[in-house]
């Protein structure tokens, strides 16, 4: 059931009274809190079983009140989030001092987005009320998921992954997107791409009149997103090449194995232990199905999933990038 208008003015009370709501957004729900409450930062900790170094994204329902969380924002923000805001594109600026510790991870930069998702927005101007609110109507929210698990993309899925322990979940339907937002640091000198999403490089482009790069090494251990162990499913997952499925699928079956496959052509022959998960040939698709698609396959209990590998090519790199943490994460 989709949730109305008095749910929402529920959840921006029990948001200001320092509660956990989850909300959904075009990209995977979030679980939200008071951004400028610490104590209510915590409770998002507690419940994700998440390190409390690792900093929040904090949402907000528009442009204008991005000098109430960032300082020094260059033009290329301001420009980024007039082409792409409200949308999938979380943006790293320079923290003003008022945003709490407890957000940031104790950077002096802070993560910021608008959602695209109509729930979303009437949930954050209900929260900030009238000029954004007297603290800046911020929500932050991590994907509403345990520490390392698949992001949810429907509420049901986040009553699987976080039962009681958020003080309510808005049901908005499944996420358009599927996947979590592309993540860009503008608090350098550089624009650099932390965590690629469906909004891509070249859209970016398009809007800056010049690419960014891709995050190196060195940003690793600022994103949560970037660690190997990530989006994982339980089932150990493994990266196949498409020439190479039905060899492998074989193989583990003759050895007795209980096999998922997660591919866009099934088979050419069946098994009592091998399931089969049509996977989309279109990217954005593709996207929007993956989470859904491997949390049915984990609930096949197999003792594999083979998931055939994404072509190369900008298109997929998203994509691409959740399915290789995956493989590393369920190892
Ligand atoms: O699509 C999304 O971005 C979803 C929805 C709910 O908005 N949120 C999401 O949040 O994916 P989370 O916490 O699961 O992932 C956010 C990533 C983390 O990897 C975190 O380390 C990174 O953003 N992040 C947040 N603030 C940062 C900062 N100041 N510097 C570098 N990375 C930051
Ligand atoms: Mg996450």
């Amino acid at each position: 059931m989709t949730a109305q208008r008095a749910d929402v003015a529920r959840a921006a009370a029990l948001l200001r009274a320092g509660e956990l709501v989850a909300f959904p957004t075009e990209t995977v729900y979030g679980l939200g809190a008071d951004a400028r409450n610490p104590l209510a930062i915590g409770k998002i900790f507690a419940a994700k079983g998440r390190p409390a170094d690792h900093p929040l994204i904090v949402h907000l329902s528009d442009a204008s009140h991005l000098e109430r969380w960032a300082v020094d924002i260059p033009e290329a923000a301001i420009r980024l989030a007039a082409a792409f805001w409200p949308g999938p594109l979380t943006l790293i600026l320079k923290r003003h001092p008022s945003v709490p510790d407890a957000v940031t991870g104790g950077q002096d930069t802070v993560g910021l987005r608008v959602p695209d998702h109509p729930l979303a927005l009437q949930l954050l101007r209900e929260f900030g009320g009238a000029n954004g609110g007297a603290n800046g109507g911020g929500l932050a929210a991590p994907s509403a998921n345990r520490f390392g698990r698949v992001s949810p993309t429907t509420a049901a899925h986040v009553r699987e992954e976080l039962g009681d322990s958020v003080a309510m979940i808005l049901d908005g339907g499944p996420c358009a997107v599927g996947i979590e937002s592309t993540i860009l640091d503008l608090s350098g000198g550089e624009a650099r791409i932390l965590r690629p999403g469906m909004l891509d490089a070249a859209a970016m482009d398009a809007v800056l009149g010049y690419s960014p790069e891709f995050g190196g090494e060195q940003n690793a251990p600022r994103v949560s997103g970037s660690l190997e162990a990530h989006y994982a499913p339980r089932t150990p997952l493994q990266l196949v090449a498409a020439a190479d499925l039905a060899a492998t699928a074989r193989e583990a079956l003759g050895a007795g194995r209980r096999v998922a496959v997660l591919a866009a052509q099934p088979l050419a022959f069946g098994h009592d232990s091998l399931h089969f998960c049509p996977a989309s040939a279109d990217p954005a698709q593709f996207a929007h199905d993956l989470y859904a698609q491997l949390r049915e396959l984990d609930a096949m209990r197999c003792d594999v999933i083979l998931a055939v590998a994404p072509p190369a090519g900008e298109s997929w790199r998203a994509v691409a990038d959740r399915l290789r943490r995956a493989a590393a994460g369920s190892k």
